[in-house]
């Protein structure tokens, strides 16, 4: 079995809408992780719901520890064994900051949360300067309105004439998700 097929195969055991559709096909841009799998990473996922995505990371990269953040107190409830839960709100500079503190840096972080241009941008400021390897933004689909489209643009322009190249190595964009690889000084 294919480290995809793999993906598409915990994705319906354990009900997140990620991988094998009919949502989404996210296991072609998710390969990346393989190459990291067994490594003492640390994963954050902004957007966790009932712990599915949580439970396959916890599956997929036994030496992870994996941090959960979701505006949802109720989510407390999945925090587990190598699963820490921090409730609050991602466009919240300040909660960044303290998850930053707490946990970081971090070797992956998700966002899957709101789903939100302005959102996602603001999580991006506080976190991409605590990533170390990949950063995966979801369901970019979403924001229909012109206003956030038209923000999300001028973000990444900022962000081209800003970073690149320095930090950013690649931009890996598939359907509706796009990875940011980072220029790391280690190789993996
Ligand atoms: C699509 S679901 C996450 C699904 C999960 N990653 C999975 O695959 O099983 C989105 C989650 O984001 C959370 N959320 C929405 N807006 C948020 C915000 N502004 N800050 C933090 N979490 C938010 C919601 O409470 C919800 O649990």
């Amino acid at each position: 079995m294919s480290f995809e097929e793999w993906l598409v195969m915990l994705g319906k055991r354990f009900g997140t809408d990620k991988f094998g559709g009919p949502s989404h096909h996210y296991e072609h841009a998710y390969r990346f992780v393989e190459q990291i799998q067994f490594q003492p990473i640390t994963l954050l996922e902004i957007g966790v719901l009932g712990g599915a995505s949580l439970k396959l990371w916890r599956e997929i990269l036994p030496n992870a520890k994996i941090v959960g953040v979701d505006k949802n107190e109720k989510c407390r409830s999945l925090e587990w064994g190598r699963v820490s839960i921090e409730t609050g709100d991602q466009s919240d500079e300040a909660f960044l900051s303290e998850i930053v503190r707490k946990h970081g840096p971090f070797d992956i972080v998700i966002d899957d949360g709101s789903h939100v241009a302005a959102h996602q941008l603001a999580s991006m400021r506080g976190l991409w300067p605590h990533a170390k390897r990949f950063y995966v933004i979801e369901d970019l689909q979403h924001p229909p309105a012109a206003e956030t489209a038209r923000q999300m643009g001028n973000e990444v322009r900022r962000l081209l004439k800003a970073r690149l190249p320095d930090d950013i190595a690649a931009i890996h964009c598939y359907p509706s998700i796009v990875v940011l690889e980072k220029a790391c000084a280690s190789p993996f």
